[in-house]
């Protein structure tokens, strides 16, 4: 009988040459564009700096679990990740959190300057939207992708969290304000993610809510965790700086609820994420995935 052990083992595998899929493809993505001044150094600088690449993994394995082949949600997948490194860039900025370090590089300003930094950052957002259109998909799987991206990227979604978290610096904000802001600034995305995995496959509204309710949960979740490193863990390990959140007097899940009221949080979110797909033919990955993610380091 096959372990849990076993089982996380070959999960690991196929994360990683999903990984290795996102990869090739991101680092050809730009490649055939003519170069203006740094701009495209500073979008690939971030882009293919590493990067866990939740995200697109989460696409192409939605997509396989509705049905679908992952190799055509290549170009979703990685349009999510284009999407995510821009707001990271964003996020950075001394505007915003005013970061030095990501990826375990040097942040995208202090090599480029902010005004690059910005530039990189708008044209990989446009880009996504490009790359949306480049999937060999039928033309009405491609339209609900652009409205879905959209909707989880844009002011309803994770600009609007972004939004709502630099208002909130240096004031305590109750449980409700919380939960909205993080299930925007994070959550919006990453569910995103997974529906258009589940777009990709062609699937049905039915799975399409199934896979919302489980990534708004795992979303969430992640959220929290990151709130919670942000504290325990190191520099060395995330490849970004730890105490970032306290410098910038932001109110996070650890400062409402403590590091152990955090963990009781992630652990139920992760159980709901997960009854919500059960009823797949074949939820192993994304059951493991939820589970990992509750217990992840970096
Ligand atoms: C960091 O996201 C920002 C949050 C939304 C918490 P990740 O933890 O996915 O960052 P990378 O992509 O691995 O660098
Ligand atoms: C940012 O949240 C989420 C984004 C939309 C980029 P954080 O500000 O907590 O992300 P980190 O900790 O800098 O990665
Ligand atoms: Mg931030
Ligand atoms: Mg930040
Ligand atoms: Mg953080």
């Amino acid at each position: 009988m096959e372990t849990q052990t076993d089982m996380g083992k070959n999960f690991t595998v196929v994360m990683e040459q999903d990984r290795i899929l996102v990869e090739d493809y991101l680092s050809q993505a730009f490649a055939a564009e003519p170069r203006h001044a740094d701009l495209q150094e500073a979008m690939e600088y971030s882009l293919l700096a590493g990067g866990k690449r939740i995200r697109p993994v989460l696409t192409l394995e939605t997509c396989r679990m509705c049905g679908g082949d992952p190799q055509a949600a290549l170009p979703f997948a990685c349009a999510a990740e284009m999407i995510h490194t821009y707001s990271l860039i964003h996020d950075d900025l001394p505007a915003m959190d005013n970061d030095k370090l990501r990826r375990g590089r040097l942040t995208n300003h202090m090599v480029y300057g902010e005004a690059a930094a910005i530039l990189a950052g708008d044209a990989l957002l446009t880009a996504a939207f490009e790359q949306l259109t480049k999937a060999l998909l039928p033309a009405g799987r491609i339209v609900e992708a652009v409205r879905c991206l959209a909707c989880a990227a844009g002011s309803a979604g994770m600009v609007g969290g972004q939004a709502l978290d630099m208002a909130g610096e240096g004031r305590a904000l109750d449980l409700d304000e919380l939960e909205l802001l993080q299930s925007l600034k994070t959550g919006a995305l990453i569910s995103a993610a997974a529906e258009l995995g589940c777009i990709a496959a062609g699937g049905n509204q039915e799975q399409l809510q199934c896979v919302r309710t489980y990534a708004q949960a795992l979303g969430r979740a992640f959220q929290v965790r990151d709130d919670m490193l942000d504290i325990i863990s190191s520099q060395e390990e995330l490849g970004k700086p730890v105490g970032s959140d306290q410098a910038n007097e932001k109110s996070t899940f650890v400062t409402a609820l403590g590091l152990e009221g955090c963990g009781r949080l992630v652990a139920r979110l992760t159980e709901e994420g997960i009854e919500a797909i059960r009823g797949f033919m074949a939820p192993d990955f994304h059951i493991w995935l939820a589970q990992s993610l509750a217990q992840r380091t970096k």
